[in-house]
Parts: structure tokens; sequence; C-alpha cells
């Protein structure tokens, strides 16, 4: 897609704050720190519109960026970060899980992952829960940068295992400092919206 036009148009930590426009919507789910925030910005050619930090725990509510008046990227609280209070973890929980589960215009999750590492815990659960919904899903190996490319095959395969991904889930290879990846994920993107 041709981005010229974005706005953050809301952010919501309730159903009752999502926007009402009924635009498709595509949410970026993912480990703190991951770089979600980072892909928003490489998508729609921006180096800061989304808030990245080096700091994980950046994002802390559901963010809905409006493209074009043709679609919702929405920047999803990151999961796994240990340095919030129980509470909080809790809280946001229940607020990315009543997003995921009741949101009638979202049309496909984009679930991020560390290039360089094997999926945790939470990915794993984050990636059997959005697929128990049935919610199409992309998996983004990202950081991919600093993974040679002679072990872009290994990642991908320790990836595709660790998180046992099934026939209807795609995957790619991503990184937000090369923009490797960007053009298969627009078209990810548009084949679900
Ligand atoms: P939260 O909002 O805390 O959930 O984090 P996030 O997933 O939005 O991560 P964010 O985009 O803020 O990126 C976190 C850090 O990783 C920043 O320092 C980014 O510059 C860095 N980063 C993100 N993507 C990449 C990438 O593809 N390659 C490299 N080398 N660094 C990246
Ligand atoms: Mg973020």
């Amino acid at each position: 897609m041709k981005v010229n036009n974005v706005s953050m148009n809301l952010s919501a930590v309730s159903s009752a704050q999502y926007p009402d426009d009924g635009y498709p919507e595509i949410a970026l789910a993912g480990r703190s720190n991951v770089g979600k925030s980072s892909l928003i910005n490489t998508l729609i050619n921006r180096n800061a519109f989304a808030r990245t930090s080096s700091k994980p725990g950046k994002t802390q509510t559901l963010n809905f960026y409006n493209i074009e008046d043709q679609l919702y990227l929405v920047d999803v609280p990151g999961y796994g970060y240990a340095k919030v209070s129980k509470k909080q973890r809790e809280e946001f929980g229940v607020m990315i899980e009543e997003y995921l589960t009741t949101r009638k215009p979202l049309k496909g999750v984009i679930i991020l992952v560390d290039g360089r590492h094997e999926p945790s815990e939470d990915d794993i659960s984050m990636y059997e829960f959005v697929r128990y919904y049935n919610i199409p899903v992309l998996i983004v190996a990202t950081k991919m940068d600093k993974v040679k490319g002679n072990q872009w095959n290994k990642s991908e395969s320790i990836i595709r295992k660790t998180l046992e991904i099934d026939d209807q889930t795609d995957f790619q290879i991503f990184s937000s400092e090369t923009k490797y990846g960007k053009d298969e994920v627009w078209k990810w993107i548009e084949e679900h919206m």
C-alpha cells in the first residue's frame, strides 16, 4: 500500500474506546521490546510515529493507527514484561484478550518473535491463543539484521518447530533496520484486510 496519510486515532484500554468507523484491523502482538512499534514505523515509512524504546513496556494501551482511511494497524502492548506489577500484568492480559476475542473488524494478527532466539513460552501461548480463535496469523521473525544470512534457515526452522506452526499460518523474515520483508508484510496485510 502506498501510505501518505496516517494518524494515530486513539488509544484504548477497553472496548468502549475502540474506533467505530468499521475499517479492517490488523494487530501486532509480541513480547515487550520485540519491535512491534518499529515494524509499524517501517510499514508507514516513518522513523518515530509509533513510539519505540529500548526500555521494554513502552506501549501500554491498544494504539489504533489509521492508515489512509482504509485500515487500522493496532499496536498491542507487549507481553512477558517482568517489571510491571502482577496486577498490571493481569490487566494487560484482560485488555489484550478482550480485544482479540471480541473484535469484529480484526482480520489478522501479526505475531512478532525475536529471530535471534527460540520463541518463549509466552510466544507459544499467544500463538496458540490466536489460532484457537481462528484468527489468521503471520509470524514475523524480526531483528534478523542481527542474524547472519547463512543462519536464517536455521532460525526459521527453530521458530516453526517451537511454535508448531500450522498450514494456515504464514511466516516472514523481517528487519526494521534494513526494511527486509516490508513488501511481503504489506502483501499479507492487503490479502487479509
Ligand atoms: P513495547 O512497546 O515495549 O512492547 O516494545 P515494542 O515491541 O514496540 O518494541 P520497539 O519497536 O519499541 O523496539 C524495541 C527496541 O528494539 C528498540 O530499541 C528498537 O530500535 C529495536 N528494534 C526493533 N526492531 C529492530 C530490528 O529489526 N533490528 C534491530 N537491530 N533492532 C530493532
Ligand atoms: Mg511498542
